[in-house]
């Protein structure tokens, strides 16, 4: 009998890398990105709230994980009513993160660790609080106004059907009886794409940050930038309202975007290495146009997040996938969890993981099965990590962090919790600070309790109680991008095999990669097991388990 839990490989190789010079297949097409909700990850001035300061002093933890390059969620000078996305001062940092300069030492720092940084771009909406607005409503004829989407009402209400992300309708009246759009909360104010000076102004704010040594931007909601002008009526949303299944749609994925994209892209085009990632919530097929090759670099694959455990459905969505992009000539972008979903430890526990979104809006929610959530967690860390392509991961997916469901109300923080009145959860059980230690008032996140309050099983999933542990989901991922690197990053080839209609079996290069993700014991291939999620017993792979094989 032979027992393999997870392969050793030596951190040594992850340490001391500058970042390379430009080989000829660009470095992003098969990165590990790892996502930093600054918030809530390391908090160094000990105000409860992560900074600046407390990812700076983490960077050796994200180089020895073995990533890539990380991208920030928004940093900017901001109210902080939807976590950053609502953006008062696109060319300065938000006081509890720190400073401009700060960032600027920040960015230097990362690269010497050998990790670059992308930036996230908030380009749909401004906060209420950004100076345009202000001056919008300090004028009702102020050519302001012209900066958003200001209108009459109509038959006494709002100008057309239109509905918030977050619950309710997208636009709010104004004492002096005009209404303006906000496709996401009130205090975020859409942008008016066909303003001159907003598109200008938004040229300025890429070059800025790029000059500060930032490596690109995540563009927050870059299907949303461009409206109908005559704004007409949804005739019906599908069942979440920023994912779109329409090819005409007066609010989204409209194809007067792609113009503004190649502006966009002209200017960081002139920076070497600089990328272009779009939050796009579009199918496959339409995803595909904002990867031309004079747009975006890549694209978040949603609809692989979107899909539930289940062999067949993974299947078709990752042969979906790659046809859709290859068209383009584009690589995919394989992502599991990001700060506005259920993290997926958590949502592979619930009987229907594909109704995760229904589940945040159960008045007695189920409670998630986590031993089989962290099971096919670590599995699906093999499966994101050895497809072709960039992977994304949502920071503390490798320390295995579940969603913290049973948050007390009185603590929530999301607008979609308070626009929903009080019927959706929201995104806050995945936004909960990382635990760093098994100890202290926000283990190790800082010298204060936290933000948001930590459950106390945190302690045992703190990074230093991982660390060293081989049989642990943080040593899983560090092996595996390892030998991701050592394996699978040169090579974009992937290739189906044979394989029962639960199990998903694919050669990447030299090796065979197997997840088994039926209820009976699957055979192995032939060849030298590198890493395996779990045990694997005589030559037999369990449920929920996934394996990487040399040949
Ligand atoms: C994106 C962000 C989300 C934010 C929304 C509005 O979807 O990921 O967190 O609330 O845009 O900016």
């Amino acid at each position: 009998m032979t027992n393999v839990t997870a392969a050793t490989a030596s951190d040594d190789a992850a340490r001391d890398r500058p970042i390379p010079p430009m080989p000829s297949t660009p470095w992003w097409r098969s990165a590990v990105i790892y996502q930093v909700y600054i918030r809530s990850f390391a908090d160094g001035d000990g105000d409860g709230t992560g900074d600046i300061a407390g990812l700076r002093s983490r960077l050796g933890y994200l180089r020895d994980l073995g990533v890539d390059a990380i991208w920030i969620n928004p940093w900017y000078s901001s109210p902080l009513a939807d976590g950053g996305y609502d953006v008062a001062d696109y060319f300065a940092i938000d006081d509890r993160f720190g400073t401009v300069a700060e960032a600027e030492a920040f960015i230097a720092d990362a690269h010497d660790h050998g990790i670059r940084v992308i930036l996230d771009l908030v380009p749909n909406h401004t906060s209420d609080q950004h100076r345009w607005f202000q001056e919008a409503l300090a004028d009702p004829s102020s050519p302001a106004r012209q900066r958003y989407h200001f209108s009459a009402g109509r038959d006494g209400g709002p100008p057309n059907n239109w509905r918030s992300v977050f619950g309710g309708p997208a636009w709010t009246q104004l004492a002096d009886g005009s209404w303006y759009l906000h496709l996401f909360d009130p205090s975020q104010p859409d942008l008016n794409w066909d303003n001159d000076e907003v598109r200008a102004n938004f040229l300025d704010v890429l070059r800025f940050w790029l000059d500060h040594g930032a490596d690109g931007f995540r563009v927050d909601v870059a299907h949303g930038l461009v409206k109908h002008p005559e704004m007409p009526d949804v005739d019906a949303y599908g069942p979440v309202v920023h994912v779109v299944d329409s090819d005409d749609h007066p609010h989204w994925d409209r194809d007067e975007i792609h113009d503004i994209v190649r502006e966009w892209r002209a200017v960081v085009d002139h920076y070497d290495g600089a990328v272009l990632v779009a939050e796009a919530w579009v199918h496959p097929d339409r995803l595909a146009n904002y990867v031309r090759s004079d747009e975006y670099h890549q694209s978040f694959n949603f609809s692989f997040l979107e899909t539930p455990w289940d062999a067949a459905a993974l299947r078709s969505v990752i042969d979906e996938s790659m046809r859709a992009l290859s068209q383009v000539g584009a690589s995919n972008t394989w992502v599991l969890s990001n700060h506005d979903v259920v993290r997926h430890a958590t949502r592979f526990g619930l009987p229907d993981p594909a109704r995760w979104r229904a589940w945040l809006r159960e008045s007695d929610p189920s409670e998630p099965d986590r031993d089989i959530g962290q099971r096919r967690a670590r599995a699906a860390a093999l499966l994101l990590l050895s497809l072709p392509g960039a992977a994304y991961l949502y920071q503390g997916e490798e320390l295995g962090l579940d969603e913290v469901w049973d948050l007390d109300d009185s603590v929530r923080d999301d607008p979609v919790w308070f626009r929903s009145h009080h019927t959706d959860r929201g995104r806050d059980g995945c936004r909960v600070p990382i635990p760093w230690t098994a100890t202290g008032p926000s283990f190790g996140f800082g010298d204060a309790v936290a933000w948001l309050p930590q459950p106390p099983e945190f302690a045992t999933l703190a990074a230093e109680v991982q660390a060293g542990d081989e049989a642990s989901m943080l040593e899983l991922y560090r092996t595996a991008l390892a030998l991701r690197r050592r394996h699978l990053s040169d090579d974009e080839s992937f290739e189906w095999l044979a394989s029962d209609p639960s199990v998903l079996s694919y050669r990447r290069g030299g090796v065979t990669c197997v997840i088994n993700l039926g209820d009976e014991a699957a055979p192995l291939p032939r060849g030298e097991i590198i890493i395996s999620s779990g045990d694997v017993h005589d030559g037999l792979l369990g449920t929920d388990t996934a394996v990487w094989v040399r040949a």
